[in-house]
């Protein structure tokens, strides 16, 4: 598998996780460890964590005060300017490949930024490198698997919105 660079010190893997804090824990220890722009594919069932994950990639680059990241469910972007350049998107109410246009994705997923994407199983981009996925799952009570694995080249099928 291509080395990704930069990368190379997140913790890949898979991670049990008992609590929001240990899963706000972890995604802060990632985002800390970020130096070089990168993708994020958060997925995962709805209220499984994603938000509480991407609260702490965003507070590990920087940003202060995890109550000023909110969901972007409804203003679909999110954007803050820490040590790095951060999108947070969230897919989950966009319904047709219109709306997906209209977000101008593509354009923002080519940006030398942290971009980190909520319900990304809507999409099918075969084309783009280097992605890391992050999926969560709920193993009952706060118990949540966490696997987080690099996805040099994403398999083109599957993805609902995007062509
Ligand atoms: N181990 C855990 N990790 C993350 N969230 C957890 C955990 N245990 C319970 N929760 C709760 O699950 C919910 C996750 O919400 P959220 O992050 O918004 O989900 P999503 O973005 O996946 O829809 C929160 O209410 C959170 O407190
Ligand atoms: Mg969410």
């Amino acid at each position: 598998m291509a080395p990704l660079p930069g990368l190379m010190t997140l913790p890949f893997g898979t991670t049990l996780s008992h609590s929001p804090r240990e899963t706000f824990e972890l995604a802060f220890a990632v985002g800390q460890s970020l130096e070089t722009p990168a993708i994020f594919f958060l997925e995962g069932n709805l209220g499984v964590g994603k938000t509480v994950f991407a609260k702490g990639l965003i507070c590990g680059l920087g940003q202060p005060d995890p109550d000023e990241v909110t969901s972007p469910s409804f203003t679909l972007i999110n954007e803050y300017l820490l040590r790095l350049k951060v999108f947070h998107i969230d897919l989950y109410r966009l319904d047709t490949k219109q709306d997906l246009r209209s977000l101008d994705l593509e354009e923002i997923l080519a940006e030398p930024a942290i971009i980190v994407v909520e319900w990304a199983d809507k999409l099918d981009l075969p084309e783009l490198e280097d992605v890391i996925l992050v999926t969560i799952q709920d193993m009952g009570n706060d118990d949540r698997k966490i696997e987080i694995r690099p996805q040099v080249q994403r398999q083109g099928t599957g993805g609902r919105l995007l062509a």
